[in-house]
């Protein structure tokens, strides 16, 4: 690769081969899946750009330390491991695993919400996120800068809170009716936009001002430091992890989902600054639901490979090629005039299928089209964040129109070369190309929770 991009900084040790098909096939296996992509099998896959959680390759000194795994159920060498790197990167207090993102949100996020009508408040809520807070009885409201909707334009940090409609809106529901503010960095919905550090900072400042619990949801901070370091003034000589520290020292607790800047298949983590009334809730909590709290669902040497891969997903080089990868997919797009999200966030290239297929109205989910024909032309999965996975209104039970109709092609971590790459951006301008024969999608069978993941489909 020229010096635009940077070269892979690692070697490939093992190997996995992929299955390819043919067109034929692919247009039989998409219907008997219901034309949902997460119901194919991922034999049936070529590429698969589904997610970037738990989907990516672990290192030697990963696999390495799997080898001295501490299988103890209580107090085991590999928990303390990784409660201290945990704590290291932090500076929190205290910490627990779990299973993965959704186990923290399961735990945590209902301790908060002590009586009816109370309100978390995010940039944007993840999708799980938003369904453990309406299952623990609460509403969620998004409060991110206008401009992450102005798709075209460069900014950068369109991850950033809405200060003003933050300030606004607790003192519209009350303060007492906020259960908390929660920091989504990067912000994945909004197509793994960054935040700035002086956001989280001012975002920080609100909530001590009302009293607030103020929560980071990391997923991906390893990601939204290096863009810190990259775009914010006064950070370009700065460590990444000293990046990751000040980041969190504007907040007052961690719900991670370590299957992305965790750098394993699976895991998770809580942890919180100094409220011990609040972990010993979790722990309580956690003992039913996850796991005893040494242990939260993991192996040991589960928690041994996170130890080592939340140091590994700190390191520049890794960084700067991960985010080059997902640069280089999105300039092939743009260079071929399709419509994505600029400039290109850290772990995905989001499409803008409103733009791309206006023909399909929201509730025929465009992305889901888009997603179908690019599966159908390359073997290519990629993934619906638009209405169908924003679901329907809990008060009117009215399928929400989402502010943005996108399709995410997710890039795992250390798996695919820019050659993959080559194949998606090549396949992707297929289906730009006669976007115009683009159909919608009505459902077949749609859940009642969580649609996008079970539901199936008819094509209109
Ligand atoms: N928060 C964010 C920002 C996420 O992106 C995810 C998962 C979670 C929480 C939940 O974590 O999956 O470990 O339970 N995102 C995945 C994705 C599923 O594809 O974007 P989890």
């Amino acid at each position: 690769m020229n010096k635009k991009y940077m070269a892979e900084p690692y070697r490939i040790k093992m190997v996995e081969s992929i299955r390819q098909t043919t067109k034929e096939e692919r247009i039989t296996l998409l219907k008997n899946a219901g034309y949902n992509p997460f119901s194919l099998r991922s034999d049936d896959v070529y590429i698969d750009l589904l997610t970037d959680s738990g989907t990516g390759a672990m290192s030697q000194e990963q696999w390495g330390a799997m080898m001295i795994g501490d299988e103890a159920y209580a107090g085991s060498r590999s928990f303390y491991r990784l409660e201290s790197v945990v704590k290291n990167i932090t500076g929190y207090k205290y910490f627990m695993p779990v299973h993965q993102g959704r186990g923290a949100e399961q735990v945590f996020l209902p301790q908060l919400v002590t009586h009816k009508g109370m309100y978390y408040l995010s940039n944007i809520h993840f999708d799980t996120t938003r369904a453990h807070v309406e299952l623990a009885g609460a509403r969620a409201l998004d409060c991110v800068t206008e401009c992450c909707y102005d798709l075209k334009n460069y900014h950068p940090f369109k991850g950033n809170f809405d200060l003003e409609l933050l300030e606004k809106t607790i003192l519209e529901k009350g303060k007492e009716n906020i259960c908390g503010i929660i920091m989504t960095i990067t912000n994945n919905s909004a197509g793994g936009q960054p935040v700035s550090m002086e956001n989280m900072r001012e975002v920080h400042k609100i909530a001590k001002k009302y009293g607030i619990m103020n929560i980071i949801d990391g997923a991906r901070y390893a990601e939204n430091s290096f863009f810190i370091k990259e775009r914010e003034k006064g950070y370009q000589d700065k460590d990444i992890i000293d990046i990751a520290r000040e980041t969190y020292s504007y907040a007052d607790a961690l719900l991670m989902s370590a299957k992305k800047d965790g750098l394993v298949n699976m895991g998770g983590i809580i942890a919180i600054r100094d409220d011990k009334c609040l972990f010993d809730k979790c722990r309580t909590r956690a003992v039913a639901y996850e796991g005893f709290p040494t242990y939260g669902g993991l192996n040991g040497r589960d928690m041994d490979a996170l130890a080592v891969g939340l140091m590994e997903a700190l390191d520049e080089n890794y960084l700067r090629h991960r985010i080059d990868q997902v640069r280089y997919l999105g300039d092939r797009l743009m260079e071929a005039g399709i419509p994505i999200q600029y400039p290109v966030g850290g772990h995905a290239v989001f499409v803008d299928c409103k733009a791309l297929a206006p023909q399909i109205p929201y509730d025929q989910f465009p992305s889901l089209a888009v997603t179908n024909a690019l599966y159908i032309e390359a073997g290519v999965r990629a993934v619906e964040i638009g209405s169908l996975l924003l679901g329907r209104d809990p008060d009117t039970n009215k399928n929400i129109e989402a502010k943005l109709e996108l399709m995410r092609l997710t890039i795992p971590r250390r798996v695919y070369t820019y050659n993959h790459l080559d194949v998606v951006a090549d396949a992707m301008i297929h289906v730009f190309e006669h976007r115009h024969e683009l159909k919608g999608y009505a459902f077949d069978y749609e859940s009642p929770i969580l649609r996008h993941f079970t539901s199936t489909f008819k094509p209109i």
